[in-house]
């Protein structure tokens, strides 16, 4: 059949391999440095520069279309997910990474309509990974296809997660706690990349078992989100139910008994909600 979107993935992938490059080259130069919600929470010209840039090429093609992006919605723009086709974008993600030059740093761009994802791209700038999903067609990295772990035994998974951006000790306490209840229910490992987006995709290519985090953002999940399902996997909210794209929490899986095993670990860290900020 044919893929009304197929001109707005191809947009897409063409944006992120560009995005990349400039990502690349920035990594290795000073940077300004700012903070945003709480001083783990970083933003650099570079951020703002690579949103600019992908917005304005994809209003101009895509005149009618609605744009989520980091960098706006720090600077006050609503997060609201209409019917109308929606782009959701991250223009770096892993900036402290970026900032550090620890290179694992991600553009990703997902794209909804009828509040439905359809498709997902996410660029790992350094390794020169494009991970891809479209929904019905699969989930591909670099051409490859991708399948998730067929891991239901949280006692031998490989976990990931996210810090997210506070600091507080009640947070933190909580934050290390989960991590703790991983552990003791005796899971080979946790592990703690920098990015969420490209912590997703090691899920989507069965190099990790699960996913967790509390404090990620739409446009941290959207394109992710994509990817993983093609693969074969699972996102849903902590609480078990279904994902819930808002509400800055996610356990993902390559099995549905892994993201219930890992759900059920897990003591809620209250975030609040990407659309009502
Ligand atoms: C962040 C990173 C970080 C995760 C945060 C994300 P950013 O994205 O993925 O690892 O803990 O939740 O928001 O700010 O670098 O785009």
């Amino acid at each position: 059949a044919g893929d009304p979107w197929a001109e707005c993935f191809e947009a897409a992938v063409q944006l992120a391999l560009r995005a990349g490059q400039i990502i690349r080259k920035a990594l290795t130069e000073e940077k300004r440095v700012s903070t945003k919600t709480s001083a783990a929470d970083l933003v650099t010209e570079t951020d703002h520069l690579v949103e600019d840039l992908i917005i304005s090429e994809l209003r101009e093609r895509f005149p009618s279309h609605r744009f989520i992006a980091e960098e706006a919605a720090a600077s006050g723009a609503k997060c609201v997910l209409t019917p109308s086709p929606t782009w959701i974008i991250d223009p770096i993600d892993g900036t402290c990474n970026f900032v550090h030059r620890f290179p694992t740093v991600a553009v990703s761009i997902g794209f909804a309509v009828h509040q439905e994802l359809e498709f997902g791209v996410i660029y790992h700038c350094t390794e020169e990974r494009l991970y891809t999903g479209q929904r019905g067609r699969g989930a591909f990295c670099n051409g490859q296809r991708l399948q998730v772990s067929k891991e239901t035994d949280l006692a031998k998974a490989l976990v990931l997660t996210e810090i997210g951006p506070r600091r507080d000790p009640a947070t933190l306490k909580l934050f290390l706690s989960n991590m703790e209840r991983l552990l003791h229910a005796r899971a080979h490992g946790v592990r703690v990349i920098g990015s969420s987006t490209l912590a997703l995709c090691h899920l989507a290519a069965g190099a990790a078992d699960a996913y967790y985090q509390f404090g990620l953002h739409c446009w941290d999940l959207a394109a992710a989100t994509v990817i993983i399902r093609e693969a074969g996997g699972i996102v849903m909210d902590t609480s078990g139910g279904p994902l819930d794209l808002m509400s800055c929490r996610v356990v993902a899986a390559g099995t549905p008994e892994m993201a219930t095993l890992v759900a059920q670990a897990l003591q809620t860290i209250h975030y609040g909600r990407d659309d009502e900020k």
